[in-house]
């Protein structure tokens, strides 16, 4: 054994279901992934680009499941309870160097804008890194 990792321990497959953080602070729960790749969740965003009071909201997504990959890519939507906002998702699901689970992502923000001209500033782009949060009692 070097370096304190224990390679029994190393995850081989990176899994999306469960609860994860990402470097904003925000947090989603991932439920079971079926059959067809298909999955539901919770997002609660730390930060929001409204005057809203945020409220977690619900996601559903789907992982690529053709032929068993270990580092499944994916995308979800998240459908914001407390504003007129929609915001996707897509990434791949890594395990690093580490041996840690990690989900590197890009993400689109559709804002609601009232006028077609006000169509050029209603999308904003950024990446996220989520890292799993360990199991709490
Ligand atoms: C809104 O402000 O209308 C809804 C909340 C948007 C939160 C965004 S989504 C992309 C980025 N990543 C996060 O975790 N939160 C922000």
């Amino acid at each position: 054994l070097c370096c304190g990792i224990n390679p029994e321990s190393l995850p081989l497959q990176c899994v999306l279901t469960g609860k994860w953080i990402n470097d904003l602070g925000s947090t989603m729960t991932i439920g079971a992934v079926n059959e067809e790749g298909n999955f539901n969740g919770f997002y609660h965003t730390a930060v929001t680009a409204t005057s809203n009071k945020i409220k977690v909201s619900p996601l559903q997504g789907s992982q690529h499941h053709i032929n068993q990959k270990n580092q499944p890519t994916f995308g979800f939507t998240v459908n914001w309870t407390f504003s007129d906002s929609v915001t996707v998702f897509t990434g791949q699901c890594f395990v690093d160097e580490k041996g840690k689970e990690v989900l590197k992502t890009m993400w689109l923000l559709r804002s609601h804008v009232d006028n077609i001209t006000d169509d050029w500033k209603a999308t904003r782009v950024g990446i996220n890194i989520f890292t799993r949060l360990p199991p709490q009692k």
